[in-house]
This record gives structure tokens, sequence and C-alpha cells, in this order.
């Protein structure tokens, strides 16, 4: 039994819901018909005045749905089946004799906010664990209990449109301001003013008019959304903003507009049938699958400490220093400080220092470009970044990492140095996008200690960090930089110690190819467009202008080195870079030309380069439909992928496609490289390589591992179970 029902003297019956052995409370199958029962009863009978939903929970009034039982629908029949439960049951709420209340101490989401839309009324929490909204479409869905219906009649059409198309949640504040929910309750005496709110609502019988008033609409909303013509524009609206956030690939928040354009004159009857109608199509994509699978793979990774023994306890770390003030170190300063975390910015000369502080600063301008802080805040923030030029202070550190220029001998010189300096506990890390952590730490007094800790570019928006473990490192080691990566906002995944580790070993094939193609006879914006068409959110050579043709030709290099033939960096990537000096953004053009006040433009003296490259080389020139520009791209990553499995860089397929989805932004619509493979079927991709290996050269050769699953019929994502 999930729910408690109790009634007391005055007719007030309270449903405690309190999910059994879960932390969050969800409206599974089974908890529903318990729900249903309950509200049989309580119809029944006629001594009740008010039944109130309250949740056992400390920081979840209803998480939802059961997205587990989402996830296993099949067929849109089944979805229509599911979901119109859980939809009548709620609608049953909105039925009853007597009014009812929602009383939200705690996150209320999808499912639990739609129940909370069927009560007569709602009260929140000001506890800012307390928010409310519906993120269906986030997991490739609509609302399918009647939020679609339910919320623009409470709300307003433009709000209700915002939330739901958002997938955005909103805390107590905005939620009494747009009127979705009736009062704020103060959680420090939540008890006393929740009886309090219910001692006068059934006291007071002017109380229920004036909370009913309160919700009318504006005059604004009445003059825009009470008229087709206004409606239309707002619907137009929608459709044109959705349009530019998802460039089409997101089918849900175009279902969910297109479902309450349908029902906005439909009686409420009608409108939660086309409701079902339209969760039922979406439910069963490939898309909503691949979302909800990102779910539970993000809900693991929270988990995550890093290593397999359970009694080691990570460090604590509040005190930290980066060494090297560059794009990197002054991003990872700004992190420590973003999260009250003191930190030491060192480098050789103050210049230097000046420019990681500017990087610093640069982040919080844009955060206060997006009100996400205030200037006063800025400055306190900033006070957490200590400026220097030499060791000073570092005996107190529990961590140095150090994001010098990427060259073996020069990171090592520094983390000597850095480790005679600090207490014998402290963490040496490195944020090097390539080298061997192991070698790093070859000539270090205590390699148990280092680590690498690869932060992404730009450090404010990319979320992933890998942690790179050397032969060495201990498991203390491990799980105190990944408590830390949590603690700076992060998301660590651990990987092994080889060439590029995970990220960029798959990334760079897929850049080298796109230059292959390209000197065989491809058109630069014609093969980035098309791989932004299939997802990407840059091109491979919008993305290289991004990173720095230098960077990514350096990176390259060593990929080559360690892999050999199959990582061979094109030669005319090399042309570009060694022979041509073109560096990308940061110089002003690359493949692209990159003016300061107008956005870039094809570079078009790459078109001479090409034609005297592909004559010097005797390049006999192709043409490549998109499916081929598509197949060598990302089968390349797919591939060099599964032998990262295969080698046991990363153990987990499921993290493996979260580290490239948050690394290099692989569509998430598509769930990952695994995913892609495993929807594409392993016996056609191994199939593709196979040709594409005929063709082009043995690179495209499939890894092992594939073969293998190909024959036996296996997947990647296989048996995946879910808590
Ligand atoms: N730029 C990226 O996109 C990116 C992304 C991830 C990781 N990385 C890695 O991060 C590291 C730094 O990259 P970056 O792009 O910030 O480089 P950068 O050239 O912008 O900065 C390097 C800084 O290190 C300083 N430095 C050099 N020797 C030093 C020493 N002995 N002591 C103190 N400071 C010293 C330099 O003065 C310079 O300020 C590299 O290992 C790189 O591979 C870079």
């Amino acid at each position: 039994m999930n729910f408690d029902l109790s009634i007391n003297n005055s007719g007030v019956a309270t449903l405690l819901f309190d999910f059994k052995n879960e932390k969050v409370n969800k409206l599974d199958g089974n908890t529903l018909l318990e729900l249903k029962d309950h509200l049989a009863t309580l119809s029944r009978d006629n001594s009740i005045k008010l039944l109130v939903f309250k949740s056992a929970k400390a920081a979840v009034f209803i998480a939802g749905a059961d997205i587990n039982e989402i996830k296993d629908i099949r067929s849109k029949e089944e979805a229509y089946q599911k979901a119109g439960i859980g939809q009548k049951i709620l609608h049953q709420i909105s039925q009853l004799p007597f009014p009812s209340l929602a009383v939200i101490n705690g996150a209320c989401v999808g499912g639990g906010c739609e129940l909370a839309l069927a009560c007569t009324y709602r009260i929140i929490s000001d506890d800012k664990k307390a928010v409310i909204g519906l993120p269906e479409v986030s997991l490739g869905i609509i609302p399918g209990f009647g939020g679609c219906v339910r919320l623009p009649k409470l709300i307003g059409l433009q709000a209700a449109l915002q939330m739901i198309l958002s997938a955005k949640v909103v805390v107590a504040k905005k939620a009494l301001r747009l009127k979705l929910v009736d009062a704020i309750y103060n959680h420090t005496l939540a008890e006393q003013s929740v009886n309090d709110f219910i001692a006068q609502l059934l006291a007071d019988k002017t109380l229920p008019k004036k909370l009913l008033k309160q919700r009318n609409k504006t005059l604004s909303q009445k003059l825009l959304e009470d008229n087709p013509l206004g409606r239309k524009l707002i619907f137009k609206k929608a459709f044109q903003n959705l349009q530019q956030k998802t460039k089409g690939f997101y089918p849900a928040p175009f279902k969910a507009l297109q479902v309450i354009e349908t029902i906005v004159d439909l009686s409420i009857e009608d409108a939660l049938e086309e409701e079902l109608h339209g969760f039922s199509e979406v439910a069963v994509t490939d898309i909503s699958k691949n979302l909800i699978q990102l779910f539970f793979t993000n809900e693991a990774l929270k988990k995550e400490s890093g290593i397999s023994d359970t009694t080691i306890t990570p460090q604590q770390i509040n005190n930290g220093a980066v060494i090297g003030a560059g794009v990197m170190g002054g991003g990872i300063a700004w992190l420590f400080s973003n999260n009250n975390k003191n930190v030491r910015l060192k480098d050789i000369q103050w210049d230097a220092v000046a420019k990681g502080y500017q990087t610093a600063n640069l982040y919080y301008q844009q955060m206060n470009k997006r009100r996400k802080i205030k200037p006063n805040q800025i400055r306190y923030q900033m006070n957490h970044i200590a400026g220097t030029v030499n060791y000073n202070g570092f005996k107190q550190l529990d961590i140095a990492i150090e994001a010098v220029v990427e060259n073996m001998d020069i990171k090592k010189s520094v983390l000597a140095e850095a480790e005679s300096q600090l207490p014998k506990n402290a963490i040496l890390a490195s944020n090097t996008s390539s080298l061997s952590i192991t070698e790093m730490a070859s000539d270090l007094k205590r390699p148990e200690n280092m680590i690498g800790m690869h932060f992404f570019n730009p450090v404010n928006r990319m979320p992933l960090v890998e942690i790179i473990p050397g032969k060495q490192t201990s498991p203390q080691t491990i799980a105190s930089t990944v408590k830390l990566a949590k603690q700076l906002g992060k998301t660590p995944i651990v990987v092994g110690d080889c060439a590029g580790f995970l990220v960029n070993r798959i990334l760079i094939p897929m850049l080298n190819e796109a230059a292959l193609i390209l000197q065989e006879g491809g058109n630069v914006t014609e093969i980035d467009h098309c791989l932004e068409a299939f997802g990407l959110p840059m091109g491979p050579f919008v993305l290289a202008d991004e990173v720095g043709i230098d960077i990514g030709f350096h990176v390259a290099s060593i990929l080559e080195q360690a892999y050999g033939e199959r990582m061979q960096v094109a030669g005319l990537f090399k042309h570009i870079y060694v022979e041509e000096k073109l560096l990308g953004k940061k110089s002003g053009a690359g493949f692209y030309k990159h003016p300061i006040k107008s956005p870039r433009r094809y570079n078009k003296n790459i078109d001479t380069i090409l034609t005297f490259y592909r004559a010097e080389h005797h390049i006999k020139l192709n043409t490549f439909d998109n499916e081929l520009m598509i197949d060598r791209c990302i089968l390349i990553m797919v591939n060099e992928a599964i032998r990262c499995l295969e080698e046991g860089v990363i153990e987990n397929p499921a993290y493996l496609d979260m580290a490239m989805l948050m690394g290099t932004g692989f569509p998430a619509f598509r769930g990952g490289l695994l995913k892609y493979a495993d929807n594409q079927g392993l016996q056609t991709v191994c199939d593709k390589l196979m040709q594409l290996s005929d063709q082009y050269g043995s690179r495209f050769a499939p890894a092992a591992l594939l073969i293998e699953k190909a024959k036996n019929g296996q997947t990647f994502y296989e048996g995946e179970k879910h808590e």
C-alpha cells in the first residue's frame, strides 16, 4: 500500500503518499489503481468536506509516472491504454463531489503535476526543492494525464505553452505568479501553515471564491488568448520558436503544441481523448526511448563514486590551485570560484594570470547577461580566485590542477615542482587532452595522488569531465576527484588512460574523415550541412575552426602516433595548418572566415587551396551523397567507440554514449553512438563498415566486438535494467 488514508473529525480526508522502498513517489500502474479504489470509496462518503494529497517524502511530492513503464511501451495501443488508465483516474479527482487540495512539499513534476492540476486547489512550500512543472517533452513524450488540457485552462495559453514546450519547472514564487498554485506556505512551519490553510478553507466560505477569482485572466491575456486571431498568432510564434530551438529533431514538443492547438475549444472529455492520441504517437518513437535511456544513464551517473570499494571515503576538497592561467586554467578557476571554493591561479607571468582572470570574469559577465548573477555578487565570487606567480600558500591546498601547454616534458616538470610544494595527501591533477597520465606520473614521488581531470572547453558550458586514473592512481584519489567534479556541478565519467582518452579518441577520427572526404572531392559547406542535418551541433569544419585547427591537428598527430595507420592525419589537414597556417576562429580564418562583427562565411581561399592540393597529389575526384558522408563520418566514430569498449577504456556503453553527448554535443535524440548503432542494427552497421573498408581503407574494418555481437544478434544496450 502506497497511500495511507485518514479522515479527521472535520471531514478532511488525507491521502498520504509514501511509495514503498523508494526515495520518490511515483504514479506507477499499481499505485494508480490503489488511488482509484480510494477515490471510489471517498466519493461515496457524504461526510467528506475536502480531500488533501500529501507526500511523506522529504523533498518530493510526486516525481511523475513510472518512467520504466513508459520505456517498456511498445505499441500505440498499449500507450493509449496505459496512459488512459492514469488520465481517467486523475480525471476522477476533478469530478469528486467535494474539493481537493494538493500540498506540494517538493518536486511535483510530470504525472505529479497533472495530479495537482486535477485538484481544486494547490499550495506549495517555499522550500527551494519544491518545484512544479511538466518536463515530459524532455523524455520525448507529452503530458498524457491531462496536463495538456488543464494547464492552459489554469494559467493561460502562453504561459502553459512556455512551460510545456520548454520542459522547465518553476519554483514557488513563479508558480504563484503564474497562478499555477493558490498559495505558498512556510516550510519551516509546514504542518502549522498547511493546517491553517485547510482550516481557513473550511471555515471561511468566501475563501474558495476569492481563490478562484484570483485565477482570472489578466486583460492582456484575455485580449490575446480569447480571440481566434490572437491564438493563431500565439501558436505560430510558438511553432517558429520550437523550430529554431529543436531544428525539428524532437517531435514531442511539436506534438504537444499540435494537441494544445487542437483541443483549445473542445470539451474536457474530447480534449483528454485528443491528448491520449498525441501521447500514444510519441511514446513509441525511438527518440522517446533514446531520451528515456539517457535520463536513466544520467541518474546512474549521479550515483557513481568512480570506484567499487565502498569502504573508501573521498577527501573533501575546498582549496585548490590551477597551474597555467590560459583558456582552460581561467575557466577552471571560474568553476571553483562559482562553487565557492578557493583557488590559486598560478602562471609564470602576471600578464598570463591577468588573462586567466579575464576568462573567469567573462564567464561571470555571460551569467550576468542571462540574469544568473548580480554585478555585486560577481565581485564576491571573483574574490575566491587568488592570482599568483609563485607557490606561496600551496602547503594548505587539497588539489592542484595543471593546465599548462600540452607538452609532456613541461607538464612533468610543472607537476614535480608543484608536488614538492603541496602537502602529502594533496591531489595532483592534469587537464591534458591527450597525454598519458601514467607517463606524466612516472617521475613523481606520490604517483598514487596523480590523476587526469579533463575539463572541456568552454568550461562554463561543457558538462563533462573525463576522470583518468593512471596505472598507480589510488582509488581514494579517483573517488575524491569524482566527488569534486560533482561538487563543481559537472558530470564526471571515469575513462582509461589511452591516447585521446575517450571523447577525443572517438571525435578526432570524424574530423579527419571529413577532411579526407573534402580532399577527395567534397565541399566544406555541404559536408558541414549534411552532418548538421544528421543532428550534430556543428559540422566538422565549423568545429575545427572553433576548437582551433592547430589544437585539432596537434591532438590528431598524437592519436596517429598512438594508433598508427587507422588514425593517419588527413594530408589536407596538415597542409592547411602547416603550409597555409590557418588556425580557425582565433586567427580570423580557417575553413570559414570569422569577421568580428558579422557571422562566419565560407573561406573562398579554401577552393584555391583544394585545387592545388588535389592536383599536387593526383587525387581522382569523387562525389558523395549524404548517406555516404554520414556513414563515413559517423560510423568511423561508432567503430572507434566499440574499440574503446573492447579495450576497457570504458565498460558501460551507456556511459560512453553520455560522454560523447556531453563532451561533443552528439545529438540526444539519437541516444548516443552505440544506441545509434543498436537502432540501425549491428549487422547493418557491420556490413556498411566492411563495404567502407573495401572502398576507403582498413581504418573502417569493423571491430571484433561488433562482428561478434552482430553475429550473435546482440545489441550494446541489451538487458538494461533501471532501479
Ligand atoms: N583549449 C582547449 O580547448 C582545451 C580543452 C581541454 C583541455 N585542454 C588542455 O588544457 C591545457 C591548457 O590548454 P589551454 O588551451 O588553456 O592553453 P593556453 O595556451 O591557453 O594556456 C597555457 C598557459 O600555461 C601557462 N604556462 C606554461 N608553462 C607554465 C608553467 N611552467 N607554470 C605555469 N604556467 C605555465 C602559459 O603561460 C599559459 O598561460 C592543455 O594541456 C590542453 O591540452 C585544452
